[in-house]
């Protein structure tokens, strides 16, 4: 598909990120949008924490912009910043995606964690009725998390490496999920027990590259691992899967199968599906 030139007639869409050379969503979703003629071209912004605030005014005002994606860090910090929120942003806690609406108003979503069951189910994993060792209690580990607990999981372990923030997730969704067995547990934790293995730690690329929060050796036969992180593809959490031959399912799954719902809830593809009816942000 020969790409859309960019003209006057264009709209934009912008992603919100620091640092912003590891974003993939260019090359992933603007070849989406080109082979359904839609004439949207994406934006990588390079936006520090303290800017973020200027930057998110300044994005109301531009009149030819869809909306923006947000990534780390500011998937909590945008939460303040806008105008509604969709009940998985609230139940999160975070945002991943804004629409820009006539007239500068801002609505926030989050379809981390849908995207995720999603990236799963596509590899053929159910998550029904199975029990899950979960790495990581940050904003893309908290999304993951509730929808684990709502596509049915018997069983949810939180490891990460500041214990109280993985005490703080299990709170909150055993709170929203009185029924569900939740518990934070220390790391390096133990797979034993456990149907799946999941990394959502940003441990996997840059500095932390090689840092494993399971205890490898405990990955046993017939154990799936999936992780969250795009780049690199195979990640320690992989490497160590790979090695035991067992079914990994990588952080791209979960980044494709996020597209579907970001287009709809944009408008520019059919109508917003249920889950991202959006409610009043009360303040
Ligand atoms: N595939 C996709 O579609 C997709 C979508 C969204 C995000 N992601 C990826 O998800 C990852 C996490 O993003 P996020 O937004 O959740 O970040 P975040 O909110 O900053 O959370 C980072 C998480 O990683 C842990 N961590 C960071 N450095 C570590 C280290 N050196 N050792 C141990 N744990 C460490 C943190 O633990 P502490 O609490 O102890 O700091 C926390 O649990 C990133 O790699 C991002 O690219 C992928």
């Amino acid at each position: 598909v020969s790409p859309i030139p960019v003209t006057g007639r264009t709209r934009f869409y912008a992603q919100l990120a620091d640092p912003v050379a590891s974003v993939k969503l260019p090359e992933i979703l603007q070849p989406v949008l080109d082979a359904r003629g839609l004439d949207v071209a994406i934006v990588p912004m390079h936006v520090a924490p303290d800017g973020l605030g200027e930057v998110v005014t300044a994005l109301r005002l531009w009149q030819n912009l869809v909306g923006f994606g947000v990534t780390m860090p500011h998937k909590e910090a945008v939460l303040g910043l806008l105008d509604e929120l969709t009940e998985s942003a609230r139940m999160v806690g975070s945002v991943n995606l804004v629409r820009r609406e006539p007239g500068g108003r801002l609505v926030g979503t989050n379809v981390d964690g849908s995207g995720f069951v999603a990236g799963l189910h596509g590899h053929g994993h159910s998550l029904r009725g199975r029990s899950v060792l979960l790495l990581g209690a940050g904003g893309t580990a908290r999304a993951v998390a509730f929808a684990l607990a709502g596509a049915g999981v018997a069983r949810l372990d939180i490891a990460n490496r500041t214990a109280a923030r993985a005490r703080s997730l299990a709170q909150a969704v055993a709170a929203r999920f009185p029924g569900l067995a939740v518990t934070a547990v220390p790391v390096v934790a133990t797979a034993v027990g456990h149907d799946i293995v999941i990394n959502a730690t940003a441990a996997g690329h840059g500095a932390a590259r090689g840092i494993l929060l399971v205890d490898p050796d405990t990955l046993h036969p017939g154990t799936v691992t999936a992780d969250v992180t795009v780049e690199p593809v195979v990640t320690p959490l992989l490497a160590a899967a790979s090695r035991r031959g067992l079914p990994s399912v990588p952080g791209a799954a979960m980044l494709h199968a996020q597209l579907g719902a970001a287009l709809a809830f944009m408008r520019l593809d059919g109508p917003t599906s249920p889950d991202l009816v959006v409610t009043p942000l009360c303040q």
